[in-house]
């Protein structure tokens, strides 16, 4: 499944960031922005448990998560977006996948993963706000899966078309949810209009 996220005020934050000449600040209270903003979008299908609560006046039906929830963000860029959904989801905890794409080959290289024990039981959310080839987002869920995992969403801000399509055949149990669904890669594996390299832009390298 593949939702492109049309919301005003998330389109409104994109066309900002968006921007060659948005300095990182900006950038990354607006990506910060923009990740609360989907968090809504992601969770909406997440399973709830009955629960009794007492009021200071009676007791009442309530509704909880049925599970844990864990972002992963894939370092770097998906740190960016890491803030955002803590700020609607503080109760969720943080497990991180690191790696980097080799310019040459687009392939990932995997340089950090810690993954804790008993995320095979949660819903997990994986962040990245890039989805270019698709080649991370694939290798990110081949770590989760292997770690046992079953419940996957992928949260990301622009992604292209190829990367849709390579992480829905490989993974099609898994949710895509992006801000903007753009038109192409270039021959660099850059996404286009894209924004240009999003851990560069948030970290300001
Ligand atoms: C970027 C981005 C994704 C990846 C997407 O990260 O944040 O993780 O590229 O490309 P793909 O879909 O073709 O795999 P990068 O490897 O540049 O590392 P960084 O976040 O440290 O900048
Ligand atoms: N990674 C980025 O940061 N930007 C792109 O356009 C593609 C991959």
């Amino acid at each position: 499944m593949f939702q492109e996220l049309h919301h005003p005020l998330i389109q409104h934050e994109l066309s900002l960031l968006r921007h060659k000449d948005c300095p990182s600040p900006i950038f990354r209270s607006s990506v910060r922005r923009v990740a609360a903003l989907m968090t809504p979008y992601l969770c909406a299908d997440l399973p709830t448990t009955n629960t009794l609560v007492t009021t200071p006046l009676e007791t009442v039906e309530g509704n909880c998560l049925a599970r844990p929830i864990v972002l992963v963000p894939i370092l770097r860029a998906g740190l960016g977006f890491l803030d955002g959904f803590l700020d609607m989801i503080p109760q969720a905890s943080v497990a991180h996948i690191g790696l980097k794409r080799d310019e040459s080959t687009l392939q990932p290289k995997t340089y950090y993963s810690n993954l804790p024990q008993g995320i095979a039981g949660s819903d997990v959310i994986l962040l990245d706000p890039m989805l270019a080839t698709g080649g991370s987002a694939v290798e990110a869920v081949r770590q989760l899966r292997a770690a046992g995992v079953n419940s996957i969403r992928f949260a990301c801000l622009v992604a292209a078309p190829e990367g849709v399509e390579v992480l829905s055949h490989a993974c099609p149990e898994v949710s895509i949810f992006a801000a903007a669904l753009d038109r192409c890669l270039n021959e660099h594996g850059y996404i286009l209009p894209g924004l240009g390299d999003a851990g560069d832009r948030l970290f300001g390298t």
